[in-house]
């Protein structure tokens, strides 16, 4: 099969399609013949030496798919081959085969392509752990997303509408501003020209929000921690602006606040198929109903992958960016 390779050096141009052999299920895991893979920020980090796969994943690039069952590994129930499959892989997704545990894999969702289900199960995971399991996010509360037109951040808006919440997003031009209001979000800040605290403030009367989102991190922290009320929680989920914060820590004691955060790649897959349950009761359902859509900005093929991580790292896109494995 064909797959895409990098490095030695950092370069997105490094990217190239080679030659391996076709992986084989183990125990649990299925084989999934990949039509189309998703492209994340954590690829890009990757390729760049800055994000390592966990021990025992596949070093290959890719963390999620749609396609179709190839074969199955011994005591998988529940899926055959041929059936149309999408997954959250441990890696492995840039590639013409890839296997994933059948506890991470799903249907495609009702309404859904197959092109946007290649993009939604490393963001739906991320966003469900992140909101629900770990934000406690509940209906009449307020959300601030910290990149509201990212894949991710647009994952977030919908599932703010799903559980009742008001999702106030970061961004970072005025096109994707227009974009995620009409996508859902209750309001926008554009990062780069206004102050998002001052902002948040106006747009909730002052009373600041109950959970944030945040992709940032670094300076960021200390101006969340700022924005949210008593009980309120900040879920870290990347660092784009440095790991280290300052942070008052009499607010934190005083408003009874909560630091958290979580990365998907390292868990385990029961952990993973708990959330993947989860997806599966409360997400699918409303793609079906069409209360869940996804954004794709651009599809590329495969041999193409350079260019979709020059894409990404420009920031130019807007939701999702695909790989069309077969045509
Ligand atoms: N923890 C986890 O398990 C996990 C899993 C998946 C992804 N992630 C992280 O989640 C983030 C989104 O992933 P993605 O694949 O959807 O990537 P993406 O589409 O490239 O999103 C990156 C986002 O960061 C925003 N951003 C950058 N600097 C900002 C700033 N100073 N203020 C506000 N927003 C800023 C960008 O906004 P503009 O384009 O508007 O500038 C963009 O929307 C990435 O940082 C990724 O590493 C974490």
């Amino acid at each position: 099969m064909k797959q895409i390779a990098f490095g030695p050096d950092a370069n997105a141009d490094s990217m190239r399609l080679v030659e391996a052999p076709v992986p084989v299920p183990g125990a649990g895991e299925i084989l999934i013949e990949v039509g189309h893979a998703g492209v994340n920020r954590p690829d890009v980090l990757q390729r760049m030496g800055k994000y390592a796969p966990p021990a025992g994943a596949s070093p290959v690039l890719g963390l999620e798919v749609s396609g179709k069952v190839a074969a199955v590994g011994p005591g998988v129930a529940g899926w055959r081959v041929d059936d149309p499959v999408c997954a959250l892989t441990p890696g492995g997704g840039y590639a013409e085969f890839c296997l994933a545990p059948a506890g991470q894999a799903l249907p495609i969702p009702a309404g859904i392509t197959v092109e946007q289900a290649a993009g939604m199960p490393e963001t739906w995971f991320t966003v469900w752990a992140s909101l629900v399991d770990i934000g406690r996010l509940a209906a009449g509360e307020r959300l601030l997303v910290h990149g509201g037109s990212s894949g991710i951040g647009l994952a977030a808006i919908d599932l703010a509408r799903l559980r009742g919440a008001r999702c106030l997003v970061t961004v970072g031009d005025e096109e994707k501003a227009h974009f995620c209001r009409e996508f859902g979000a209750a309001g926008t800040i554009n990062y780069r020209t206004e102050d998002f605290v001052a902002r948040v403030r106006e747009l909730t009367g002052g009373e600041g929000v109950d959970v944030v989102l945040d992709m940032v991190a670094g300076d960021y922290v200390p101006k969340n921690l700022s924005l949210l009320r008593r009980d309120g929680r900040l879920v870290l989920i990347a660092l784009q602006r440095g790991t280290h914060a300052e942070v008052d820590l009499n607010l934190v004691m005083r408003n009874r606040l909560v630091i958290t955060g979580s990365t998907m790649r390292p868990r385990t897959i029961p952990e993973k198929t708990a959330i993947r349950d989860a997806l599966l009761r409360e997400v699918w359902p409303a793609c079906a109903a069409g209360r869940v859509r996804t954004h794709v900005h651009a599809v590329l093929p495969l041999a193409e992958a350079g260019e979709a991580h020059r894409l990404m790292e420009s920031s130019r896109h807007i939701g999702k960016i695909v790989l069309r494995v077969r045509p």
